[in-house]
């Protein structure tokens, strides 16, 4: 069920020129808009990284699709992106929202952290198996998560439970640029899809660190995939149904590729993994 729009709360940063909205069902939505200044496909993107994030057990943020009305954006003008000297709306229809966890107002959701409060991160081991989904999708753009303090009953669920307990907490986020943004196309440059601090890949010593990952994407279940592939707007798709057949084709594909390459990674940088000997 989409959500409806109900408020501007803020414009946010990134090229994709995301709002923030309040929606009908009183949360906080991150809305990228089907004609941002990237592009239609980010939205297919996210759509479908988020969902394949869920099945890894990788904590990503809630996502909807939200309704945004003729009169939401003449009762919020502010709703616009910027390009170059001249201003356009988004328009009518079905938007990608990204829901926040947290009341923004009441809990800080930050977009870094310094080290010592990386290191306390309680679910760090996600980043091990986002690496391992960032190569498998071609994610062209460098990891990127927001951070928070909350209480979670569960951090790694397939590492291992820990008592619930209030701490910190990465969530995944962005991935516009899976299949490369806009292209579709799987370009393997060894470095993307890393995390700018590497710090977070410590703990890696070997492949098997990145298990159980690396066997859930060689054996990614095809319905995950289509079942994604199905809630998508069809707006959303526009003329790129075919094209979109032959991405997911080639992901499948790739399935068995994703080994290779996280060697490739610790081939062009092994500083990203110190203890990997
Ligand atoms: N679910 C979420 N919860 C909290 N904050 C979020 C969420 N999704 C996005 N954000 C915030 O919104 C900002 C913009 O989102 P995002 O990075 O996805 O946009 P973008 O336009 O694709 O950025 P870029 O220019 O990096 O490609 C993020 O930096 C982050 O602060
Ligand atoms: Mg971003």
């Amino acid at each position: 069920m989409p959500i409806s729009a109900r408020n501007l709360v803020r414009k946010m940063r990134g090229g994709a020129q995301s709002h923030l909205i309040a929606g009908e069902d009183g949360e906080n939505y991150v809305v990228k808009f089907t004609n941002n200044p990237q592009h239609r496909r980010i939205l297919i993107n996210e759509w479908l990284a988020n969902a394949f994030l869920r099945y890894l057990q990788i904590h990503v943020p809630q996502t909807a699709l939200v309704q945004v009305t003729e009169s939401f954006l003449s009762q919020n003008p502010d709703v616009y992106f910027t390009l170059g000297t001249r201003r356009e709306r988004p328009v009518p229809g079905l938007h990608f929202g990204s829901k926040m966890s947290v009341n923004p107002d009441k809990v800080a959701v930050f977009d870094f952290l310094p080290e010592k409060l990386l290191d306390k991160v309680e679910n760090r081991v996600d980043f091990l198996g986002t690496l391992v989904f960032d190569k498998w999708v071609g994610n062209a753009d460098s990891r990127q998560a927001v951070f928070f303090r909350a209480k979670a009953k569960t951090w790694t669920p397939l590492k291992g439970d820990t008592p619930a307990r209030v701490g910190f907490f990465a969530q995944m986020i962005d991935h516009g640029f899976a299949f490369n943004g806009p292209h579709w196309e799987y370009n393997d440059t060894p470095l993307n899809g890393l995390y700018f601090r590497t710090s977070v890949y410590e703990q890696v010593t070997s492949l098997d660190s990145f298990q159980p990952w690396l066997d859930m994407v060689a054996n990614f279940p095809t319905n995950v995939i289509d079942d994604a592939w199905k809630e998508i707007p069809r707006e959303w798709l526009d003329q790129d149904e075919d094209a979109l057949e032959k991405l997911l084709e080639g992901l499948l594909k790739r399935r068995a590729k994703v080994t290779q390459l996280i060697e490739d990674v610790r081939r062009k940088r092994a500083s990203a993994f110190p203890n990997w000997r």
